[in-house]
């Protein structure tokens, strides 16, 4: 750990030394004008857990060179929990329809195509993250209550599985906001606003950066101390039966070259029968290319595979169907 902050620290020194603990604070309910009081102290009179809380700043302060085992110990996982929904909020309800607003003012939506395309995408990103955070809201963090009433629940969905579906669908996320960065970048709608776009693009890489750390947050502390929960629990009731179950991914993500043909003939706008014409195989088959194309890249739309078909230079703007 390179750098730790301590309850005896004045919380002011957070911001001044880091302006991304503006959001930490606010997600654990704690509003400003604290004075020189220290972080103990401002926790205290906010209700909020101070260990929770400085394992939080100092996770998303030492990035990648995090040591968990220094932080694991001092983590509740119910206050974890409140500061994770409190973020899904902030970024369903605040930060992406903000971002949405701020396109929709930054381009001429209604004279060039590459503006709606950068719309639909944006439209499917923000859907994405929000049935992902959603379904951490549905799925993972009742489980984690019945944890913390003693209970592990015997569903299929145990925390192992929860768990890889939650990185998966980080990745994915992940790889949506490069996608949609890239698009801003390279095909820069030429009617814009060209300061609002910047400012906009601005506010995507922040906002990435937040949700990577928070995806981060989530994968590995709340991961870990959820699974130290539910051993604490299998310790104290070894008569209950628990079996993790554990989803298999296929890891080869790689695309064929038939699969990339067939997503050429999908952005120009072709049928599932005018490809299987074109590429002389059955209809079938056509529509077993498409799964396995949404499965390994885990875009489900014409709109997204389109994006992607230009992103990876498979084919150029002009060839494309909006
Ligand atoms: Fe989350
Ligand atoms: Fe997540």
């Amino acid at each position: 750990m390179t750098e730790k902050y301590r309850a005896t620290d004045p919380m002011s020194d957070l911001i001044s030394d880091d302006y991304r603990m503006l959001q930490v604070i606010s997600r654990f309910g704690m509003s400003f004008g604290f004075g020189d009081a220290k972080i103990d102290t401002v926790c205290k009179e906010c209700g909020v857990d101070a260990p929770t809380f400085l394992a939080v700043v100092n996770f998303i302060r030492n990035g990648e060179y995090v040591k968990i085992s220094e932080l694991i110990d001092d983590v509740d996982v119910r206050a974890l929990m409140d500061y994770l929904k409190h973020s899904h909020a902030y970024y369903i309800n605040f930060r992406l329809p903000a971002i949405k607003r701020k396109l929709l003012e930054a381009m001429s939506v209604s004279s060039n195509q590459i503006a709606v395309l950068i719309l639909k995408f944006y439209d499917e990103y923000a859907a994405e993250v929000s049935r992902h955070m959603e379904y951490e809201n549905e799925y993972v963090h009742p489980y984690v209550e019945q944890l913390l009433e003693g209970r592990i629940p015997s569903s299929e969905h145990g925390f192992h599985a929860l768990c890889h579906r939650h990185q998966d669908n980080h990745g994915s996320i992940e790889r949506s906001s490069s996608e949609l960065k890239n698009i801003i970048i390279k095909y820069y709608p030429s009617e814009s606003n060209i300061q609002l776009l910047n400012d906009v693009l601005m506010d995507i890489y922040m906002m990435e950066e937040d949700m990577l750390s928070h995806c981060r947050l989530e994968d590995q502390l709340f991961a870990e101390s959820v699974h130290r929960l539910e051993d604490e629990i299998r310790l104290k009731r070894p008569q209950e039966e628990y079996t993790p179950t554990h989803s298999q991914h296929e890891s080869n993500n790689t695309l064929s070259d038939r699969e990339k043909e067939v997503i050429i003939e999908v952005v120009k706008g072709l049928s599932n029968k005018e490809i299987a014409e074109n590429m002389f195989i059955s209809v079938n088959t056509v529509m077993t290319h498409r799964r396995n194309i949404s499965k390994k890249l885990n875009i489900h739309s014409p709109a997204g595979l389109t994006i992607y078909a230009i992103v990876n230079g498979l084919v150029n703007l002009d060839e494309i169907k909006i």
